[in-house]
């Protein structure tokens, strides 16, 4: 039995891999090496073993290892700069948090101070984080044996075309998706909603890809009745969808973006609000009531400084490694249990229709040959997404081994 609780599963019966060392996108357990197609939890994009990041996290122990909330100090100063210096023009300001639950969080307490105005639309088919009032703003299973929540929150419909598919190119008038956001805001009173919070694409639950329009259309509605539109891009930011922000892929400027996760390479732990001047200025004369005892960590800071200096880079040079991955999912997705397949970037899902024991074979399979992929069984699908860094050859090993085990699992 262990001494510390395991997250997001009943404790017994369970063994955790024992994990020694990591080396690129590779990590050892039990003298043998595993190759990581999910970068972890989505979060380390630029692999195990990125020695910038490293380097500057071991300066910055060295200077400051700790500070106030309300210092001044190169790393961070130097953080705000880069990320306002990335985001579109217009942003402002920035807020910084631990990790993408309390960027939610935090960019909810600012549309909420704001506005005025206390509810907040989210997706059914969401994971904006866990603690309670992301959790409520979460539509997926992890919700429910929570509830009730945070008062406020109003949840859209999915999309009721399988991710857009069937509208992707079509554009000059609203897709059905986008119109129900306009329909929920007037059922819900024009003047009550605070903010609109969507992941750009809803990641973990299953790469739902949006039509080219329907977030420039949710922007328009959300405009019309005065919300803000926030877009969690906690695990589709820092190149994974093949840009430094997803949503420019999508032609489309928030209000305020959140980010997490990818911001440090998951080095260490961090998230930022990305405020635009609009929004921020309200706090020239109101107070800010919000606040964390490790706000800007200087560790985190310089993690995330250096991993700003090596995205621009990884991301062009990622190109042949999201190409790989389109056109091997689209073969995966003539296989007989492949009823789906969607992929943008370097992230990629596959529908893949087996029972339960159908599942457990083939996370058996990819155990014995290690690799490392996100299985969502009771949803059906599985979710790939290599770290920029990971080489066409491993990536091409890794999803022949995937569709070894889809085979073997039928
Ligand atoms: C889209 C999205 N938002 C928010 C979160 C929560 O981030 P964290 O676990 O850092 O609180 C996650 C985590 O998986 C996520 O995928």
């Amino acid at each position: 039995m262990s001494d510390y609780f395991y997250t997001w599963r009943k404790q017994g019966g369970f063994t955790p891999l024992e994990v020694t060392g990591t080396r690129g996108v590779h990590f050892e357990s039990g003298g043998q090496e595993w190759l990581d197609l999910g970068s972890l939890s989505y979060q380390a994009n630029l692999g195990l073993s990125c020695e910038p990041v490293i380097e500057s996290i071991r300066q910055q122990a060295t200077s400051l290892p700790a500070a106030l909330p309300n210092w001044s100090f190169p790393a961070k100063d130097e953080l705000a700069r880069k990320l306002l210096a990335a985001a579109p023009k217009g942003f402002s300001k920035v807020f910084f948090t631990l990790g993408g639950a309390e960027a939610n969080e935090n960019a909810y307490k600012i549309a909420r101070l704001v506005t005025g105005r206390h509810k907040v639309m989210t997706r059914y088919n969401s994971y904006h984080g866990a603690t309670m009032g992301a959790l409520t703003m979460t539509g997926d299973y992890r919700r429910p044996p929570l509830e009730p929540g945070i008062p406020g929150v109003v949840r859209l419909l999915d999309c009721p075309c399988r991710g857009c598919q069937e509208n992707i190119g079509k554009s000059g008038s609203d897709t059905p998706c986008a119109k129900h956001i306009e329909d929920t805001i007037a059922g819900e009173g024009r003047d009550s909603i605070a903010a609109i919070l969507l992941e750009t694409v809803p990641g973990a639950n299953g790469v739902r890809i949006p039509s080219p329009t329907f977030l420039s259309e949710v922007k328009k509605h959300a405009a019309r009745s005065g919300a803000l539109l926030i877009l969690d891009e906690v695990l589709v930011g820092f190149g994974r969808l093949g840009s430094m922000f997803g949503f420019e892929q999508f032609g489309v400027i928030p209000d305020m973006i959140t980010l997490a996760k990818g911001l440090t390479a998951g080095y260490a732990p961090l998230g930022a609000v990305l405020v635009s001047e609009r929004v921020a200025s309200h706090f020239e004369e109101q107070v800010l009531y919000a606040g964390l005892t490790n706000y800007a960590h200087p560790i985190a800071c310089a993690a995330a400084n250096a991993a700003l200096d090596v995205y621009p880079a990884s991301i062009a040079k990622s190109k042949p490694l999201q190409d790989a991955l389109s056109r091997r999912v689209a073969e995966l997705g003539k296989l007989k249990a492949v009823s789906h397949f969607r992929s943008i970037g370097l992230l990629a899902a596959l529908d893949v229709e087996l029972d339960d024991d159908g599942y457990r074979k083939l996370a058996s399979h990819l155990n014995q040959e290690r690799v490392l992929v996100h299985l969502y069984s009771s949803r059906r699908s599985i979710v790939i997404a290599p770290a920029l860094t990971c080489s066409v050859d491993d990536l091409h090993r890794g999803l022949g081994i995937l569709e070894e085990g889809v085979r073997r699992a039928v």
